[in-house]
């Protein structure tokens, strides 16, 4: 059977744990070759780093310690990307953190640094690859592809996560401008917004009363999971998906829905 991203290149951020990891496994295994990105290599749920385990499936990539809030590293991490594989089709800023406070709880140094990870993280990803991309020749019609994490939490609210849900909020915005902006350059952008994933993520997302409030309040008979994210990147990230941008494509076992 043909893989899906055969010969694509894609960068990654947040790739050690979570729906990151599960994205960069399953890219590798569709035939991509794989920038992997995080500020650490160690899972946070456990198990071998990624980059191990792509290579002994007998996949391409190699990892980059970046903190994706500093726009040196981000332009690094492309420049290694470009300069390895020649060019750079798929850009995936999934790098993000969360505070767990809500408004009146939220000290300024969290509210600056969910913002400086999430946000501008997200802004450099975004702006280092539509530098790239502009420049290279279109494969397929497109020039690149970029794929933002979003969440249910960037549409509608969650207690305890203030700055985190307007980060989210802002992913899903930046998505649709430029997609409307580079759209001329055949650059296509979009957003998954995941509802509730069991990943290893600490903070609010581990409490026993809200896991079991998202598997009430979620349609579909089991919460999410990493594997869920990764199939809908998939798909984006392919030549499947070419006159979809500025989408937001939520995978949320129909919690929106209801
Ligand atoms: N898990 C969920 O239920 C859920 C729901 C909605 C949206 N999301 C979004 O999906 C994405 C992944 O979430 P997850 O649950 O897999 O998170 P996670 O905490 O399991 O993994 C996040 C990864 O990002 C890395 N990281 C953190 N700060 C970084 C930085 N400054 N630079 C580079 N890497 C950094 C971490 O080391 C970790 O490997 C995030 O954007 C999150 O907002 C998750």
């Amino acid at each position: 059977m043909s893989r899906l991203l055969e010969g694509t290149v894609a960068v990654v951020t947040g790739t050690s744990s979570g729906i990151g990891r599960a994205i960069a496994l399953t890219y590798a295994q569709e035939g991509a070759r794989v920038a992997l990105a995080d500020v650490t290599t160690e899972p946070l749920e456990g198990g071998e780093p990624t980059l191990d385990l792509i290579l002994e499936a007998g996949g391409d990539a190699f990892f980059e310690k970046v903190d994706v809030g500093q726009w040196d590293q981000v332009d690094r991490l492309i420049g290694a990307t470009v300069k390895r594989y020649g060019r750079l089709d798929v850009m995936i800023n999934n790098a993000a953190i969360s505070s767990g406070t809500g408004l009146l709880d939220t000290t300024d140094a969290q509210w600056q640094e969910v913002m400086r990870v999430n946000l501008t993280g997200m802004f450099y990803g975004c702006k280092r690859a539509v530098q790239q991309m502009t420049g290279q020749e279109p494969r397929d019609e497109v020039r690149g592809r970029i794929i933002n994490l979003g969440s249910q939490q960037g549409i509608v609210t969650c207690p305890g996560e203030t700055p985190y849900g307007v980060s989210k909020a802002g992913a899903i915005y930046i998505t649709r401008q430029i997609a409307c902006d580079y759209a001329k350059d055949l650059i296509v952008c979009n957003s998954i917004s995941p509802g509730k994933i069991q990943t290893g993520r600490p903070g609010v997302g581990q409490d026993p009363a809200l896991v079991e409030n998202a598997r009430r309040r979620t349609p579909w008979p089991r919460l999410g999971r990493p594997q869920d994210i990764a199939n809908a990147a998939v798909f984006l990230g392919s030549n499947r998906a070419t006159y979809i941008t500025g989408a937001n494509l939520v995978v949320d076992g129909g919690w929106l829905a209801r």
